[in-house]
């Protein structure tokens, strides 16, 4: 493949609260193994957030820990474009001119949209109802064509490219129709602690190992969740929260013990104190150095400054050069 052909690939990561083990092996790890094969942008989505009234101080704080907690996961500064969505303002000259091509009716009928008017009724911006169009921004801006996003964001997904049509059908070829993009069948499954899904930035706290937890935390969390007494019949189908156990140990155990304890399951020995002994050991491993390094990296305020302007330098490069395409598509040249 030519450096030519090579695929643009974009994605916004929301600098609300902390990480977890879902989102490591959701979307970050995707976006480490994808910053080796293509042109990567990713963005700390800053302005989104402010459509929820964020408090000024706890924004900067947010902001540093998604960049140090995904930089300790393995995103690479140097090989992806690293960047604030505020320090490109191009992303929101594009928003202006896509609003423009936006109609209230389909704005309002967006699920996200509807679920925070249903949450708070007392806030309901134009900022909200126009998130999508923010969002097409950041992605068109780089003429992208893969998006690594979960279901949730697939609507939104699917808006930007309408809007990208619709602005190829006025003005003029300028944007590809960006697709979603995920590993299928490698999207690992990490259960909530509790067994309720999947692991999510949950009402309950003690159902989510973030990678911000301390030993002892993760300890805690992982002897807490729920066994039984084990099978009584050999070869026994695992009821749901024993599955979950063997599951995350799936994500962080090595292949030898795992067999061990489906070995034990199966001639109903196991003895679930000492599997989950393990797995906490085996989380605390597989978590400590993310969370040590990602400790580091915040401390290092130097550090990120320098990652934010390397990356709001990369990022710009390529959104001045479509703007300015957009800006002679639209006719909006006059000199
Ligand atoms: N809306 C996304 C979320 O809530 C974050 C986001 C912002 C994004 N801009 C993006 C994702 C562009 C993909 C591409 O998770």
């Amino acid at each position: 493949m030519s450096i030519m052909d090579r695929k643009i690939v974009m994605s916004g990561i929301r600098p609300t609260g902390y990480l977890h083990l879902g989102n490591y092996f959701g979307a970050m790890r995707n976006y480490v193994k994808m910053q080796n094969e293509y042109e990567c942008y990713y963005m700390v989505a800053d302005l989104h957030s402010l459509t929820t009234h964020p408090d000024t101080k706890e924004l900067r704080a947010n902001v540093h820990r998604v960049l140090a907690e995904n930089i300790a996961c393995g995103l690479d500064p140097e090989k992806a474009a690293f960047f604030c969505q505020s320090h490109i303002p191009e992303i929101s000259e594009l928003y202006l001119y896509l609003n423009m091509l936006a109609y209230k009716g389909e704005l309002e009928k967006t699920t996200t949209f509807k679920d925070k008017v249903r949450q708070h009724p007392e806030n309901v911006n134009a900022g909200l109802l126009t998130y999508p169009v923010l969002m097409s921004a950041d992605i068109l801006i780089h003429r992208a064509s893969f998006v690594p996003v979960g279901k949730d964001q697939e609507q939104h997904l699917e808006m930007a490219r309408n809007f990208a049509q619709r602005f190829n059908f006025r003005y003029g070829n300028v944007f590809p129709e960006p697709q979603a993009f995920n590993f299928g069948e490698t999207l690992l499954k990490v259960p909530s602690l509790d067994g309720s899904g999947k692991m999510s930035k949950s009402e309950n706290q003690m159902a989510t190992l973030y990678l911000a937890d301390d030993d002892d935390m993760i300890r805690k969390k992982v002897m807490k969740t729920k066994t039984d007494n084990g099978p009584t019949e050999h070869n026994s189908i695992k009821p749901d929260y024993i599955e979950n156990i063997f599951l995350l140990m799936n994500l962080v155990s090595n292949a030898d013990v795992i067999n061990k304890f489906e070995i034990d399951f199966n001639q109903c020995s196991i003895r679930y104190g000492d599997m989950k002994k393990q797995l906490a050991e085996d989380m605390v491993r597989f978590i400590a150095p993310i969370r040590q390094k990602a400790t580091d990296i915040m401390n290092d305020e130097k550090y990120l400054q320098n990652v934010m302007e390397q990356g709001a330098e990369k990022g710009r490069k390529s959104a001045v050069a479509t703007l300015q395409l957009v800006k002679e598509s639209m006719g909006l040249k006059y000199y």
